[in-house]
């Protein structure tokens, strides 16, 4: 055997599996994907916000070289809207109608035999419309309200009276602006159909939500749909719907007889892979005197297009932040002309917690306690709406190794008190938490006379790295050495797995990898227990220990037998076991864990006796603000992360980093900017601008606590723990350093210039110039 495995991989630190193949190039993503006598697809899309299409005049681009169709909603067949998922509704079917709902709606394709025909002939389309007047905000009288049914509406407790009595008060209102998703790979889709059976290469973080999507759509058997994206880029929730282009892809397939490809151009990212939309948010907050929540009232607002279902909880994290005994939350959408929305990393959270963690910060300073202090005192020990205690919970160690590292204790508490030369100095900090959805995951494993192992299912990789810690977690389970071990996934040929969101990848696909892999080791103990040749004769899955691609008897090592001799012996070629994931909080007799080789038997407490936790985190942020400039910049970051166990803590290091440079993007940069007529202005990544390395300093990651009970793997996500919260401690370090809450989003240099200059104007002799500046701003 190549290698000794002493002790578990997971756990340790080590590269990616497929790192090498993505440095080379060799990965193949959807946009790479090219198969023979492929026809291209070019999109056309709406030009104005809301109304009719008068018109389309399409004879010049059917004429156009090499064309090979034009459909338009005159000539489209129908098409019926996909199956309701766990995830909710999936966006409407396109090219229906001839009602133009927003800018960017897809309103015809061209195909032709190469992109550029497309392109040139995408071009000759003329479209005339009857313009409506859009509805574009709330106070709109034609918006309709909205009241969300996904996340119901909580109470506990008596608000109104809590807030009427509380010694101390907050009222404020926080917004956030629509970001976009914006991942530097395009969105690609290329379709083939055989008959009936449809291949798809597709860029989603969700194969099997396409396969049944486009089942339900072309009404054809979900087994006849393959789905395959073994490497899908970049996505970060913009992966999750089954969108429009996809459907149009197949579509084209269908009709031109051909294979054929189609790509969203840059502009078309930011109007049709869904974006964040905007929220409006009012928080209440009452304490008592001695700094104890007494009242927690969040009411959000946030806008969604004129046709459409998102889930978005944006105040549902609230609900279970605090130890608070009055509380309140409640969520409605308005409706508006924009582009359908979707889900962006941590949606509604990212949003929420913006406003709840600032509205927390600010109530600390109103109370008098220092922010680190107020949020201990407020410490949920037990679950706030059930009273039962945590499956884990290591919140408190994350607020004191965080404010260790950090140096919290050299904070001046006063607000523009610290500085560094010119440069304002300001340390903040927010609680960040976020419940992972673990849903119902399957997976399948082989041993192979050749003495590897090959585990897969059809889940998908969009960076944070289930290739390369389901082969750690494998390799442990089976005690075959890693580098004989290989994980497949991004087929939804594979066994049915969850989406990649929600931070629940992890957990879902991890426990099923875990408990499939105990499976197949189980199944060879099955096959040599009343075997008499065997050296393992008798043996249980309690007392062996896997290692080296061998089973031995743990308290008699010299008894032992490869799996090669036991497949060689039964004349077999391979062993192979199908398992799934138990749900969190739910274990059978035989369900084992496996530590060092050796099986376990767990048992999970019951969501009867514990609140099932999700990963937990202290952001500590120091910014630097230029007076003159209006700059902030995030200099210091210290994230202290209770992610349960950490699998891999290189990988899983990324991830957080990955969400604090997003959470830097949302707190001081990005944004998405229509006109007054509706229409997006920022479609490039010149006028959308996200935090790039440059934006991104120090960032200290420390993981604490323990495996969660819930669970056989005991992960929790981490996926999205680290953009929520950051906002908010960006902005409360923004608030210490500055004096100015800043309580829309993003933090503007505008916004914080125009404070500088008010402060300049009240103070020195220079007050008129000053003056001057910021009425200009
Ligand atoms: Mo995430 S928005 O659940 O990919």
């Amino acid at each position: 055997m190549s290698s000794t495995q002493a002790v578990d991989i997971v756990g340790t630190a080590r590269d990616r599996v497929d790192g090498r193949l993505k440095v080379m190039g060799a990965a193949t993503y959807p946009i790479d994907v090219a198969v023979p006598g492929m026809a291209h697809a070019i999109l056309v899309q709406s030009t104005v916000t809301s109304g009719r299409i008068r018109q389309i005049a399409a004879d010049a681009a059917e004429q156009a070289p090499g064309v090979l169709a034009v459909i338009t909603h005159l000539n489209a067949p129908v098409l019926v809207r996909g199956p309701v998922t766990p995830l909710g509704p999936p966006p409407l079917p396109p090219l229906q109608t001839d009602m133009v709902l927003h800018y960017g709606q897809h309103l015809a394709m061209v195909v032709a035999e190469t992109n550029e025909q497309a392109q040139a002939a995408a071009a000759l389309i003329e479209i005339t419309y009857e313009r409506d007047v859009p509805v574009l905000s709330p106070d709109d009288p034609r918006s309709a309200r909205v009241t969300h049914p996904w996340t119901p509406d909580t109470t506990r407790g008596n608000v109104r009276r809590a807030l009427a009595a509380a010694d101390v008060r907050l009222d404020e209102s926080y917004t956030t602006p629509d970001n976009a998703n914006s991942p530097i790979g395009l969105f690609a889709t290329v379709a083939v159909w055989d008959g009936d059976a449809l291949t798809v290469h597709d860029t989603t973080q969700w194969p099997h939500g396409v396969r049944d999507n486009l089942a339900g759509v072309f009404g054809i058997d979900p087994a006849g749909v393959r789905v395959l994206v073994p490497f899908v880029g970049g996505a970060f929730g913009a992966g999750l719907r089954p969108w429009p282009h996809t459907i149009l892809a197949a579509l084209a397939a269908r009709v031109t007889k051909r294979p054929v490809k189609l790509v969203l151009t840059r502009a078309q990212m930011f109007t049709s892979v869904g974006h964040r939309p905007n929220t409006i948010q009012q928080l209440s907050l009452g304490a008592s005197r001695e700094g104890h929540l007494t009242g927690i009232e969040h009411v959000s607002s946030s806008s969604i297009d004129m046709a459409d279902e998102l889930i978005n909880p944006i105040t549902h994290g609230t609900t279970e932040a605090y130890a608070c005994p009055n509380l309140s939350t409640r969520a409605t959408q308005f409706r508006v002309n924009v582009p359908t929305p979707g889900w962006m990393r941590a949606p509604g959270e990212a949003e929420g917690s913006f406003a709840l963690e600032s509205a927390i910060d600010e109530l600390s300073y109103a109370v008098g306690f220092d922010p680190i202090e107020f949020r201990l005192k407020n410490h949920a020990h037990v679950h706030p709406e059930t009273g039962l205690p945590w499956s884990s919970n290591a919140l408190l160690d994350c607020y004191r190794q965080g404010a260790e590292r950090f140096g919290w204790a050299a904070r001046s508490p006063k607000p523009r008190s610290m500085r560094n030369g010119k440069l304002l100095v300001g340390y903040g900090v927010a609680r960040a938490a976020l419940q992972a959805y673990q849903e119902p995951c399957k997976a399948i494993a082989t041993i192979r006379r050749d003495g590897t192992a090959f585990v897969r299912s059809g889940a998908t990789d969009i960076g944070p790295g289930p290739y390369t810690v389901m082969t750690m977690l494998a390799a442990d389970c089976l005690g075959v050495p890693i580098e004989r071990v290989r994980f497949g996934l991004g087929d939804s040929a594979m066994p049915k797995a969850p989406q990649e969101g929600g931070s629940g990848l992890t957990g879902a696909l991890g426990n099923a990898v875990h408990a499939t892999c105990v499976g197949l080791v189980g199944a060879f103990v099955r096959l040599v227990s009343d075997d008499e040749s065997s050296p393992l004769k008798g043996c249980r899955l309690e007392g062996i220990t896997v290692r080296d691609g061998a089973i031995r008897i743990t308290d008699d090592p010299a008894r032992f037998e490869t799996y090669v001799d036991i497949l060689a012996r039964h004349g077999l070629d391979e062993l192979t076991i199908e398992g799934e994931s138990a749900t969190p909080g739910e274990t059978s007799s035989s369900t084992m864990i496996v530590r060092e080789g050796r099986f376990i038997p767990f048992t999970a407490p019951s969501r009867d006796a514990r609140a099932h936790a999700g990963g937990l985190a202290a952001h500590f942020v120091e910014v630097h603000v230029d007076p003159d400039l209006g700059t902030v910049r995030v200099a210091r970051v210290v994230s202290a992360v209770d992610g349960g166990r950490i699998l891999n803590p290189k990988t899983a290091r990324s991830q957080i980093i990955g969400g604090i440079a997003m959470g830097i993007g949302m707190a001081l940069l990005e944004e998405s900017v229509s006109d007054r007529t509706g229409r997006l202005v920022t479609t490039s990544l010149a006028d959308y601008v996200v935090a790039t390395n440059a934006d991104v300093r120090d960032v200290d990651v420390v993981f604490v606590g323990q495996p969660d009970s819930m669970t056989p793997l005991g992960a929790k996500g981490v996926g999205e723990l680290a953009i929520t919260g950051m906002a908010a401690a960006i902005a409360n370090a923004t608030y210490h350093a500055t004096g100015l809450r800043v309580r829309s989003l993003p933090i503007s240099i505008e916004k914080v210039l125009a404070h500088e200059c008010s402060i300049l104007r009240s103070s020195s002799p220079v007050a008129a110039i000053a003056g001057w500046a910021s009425k200009e701003i």
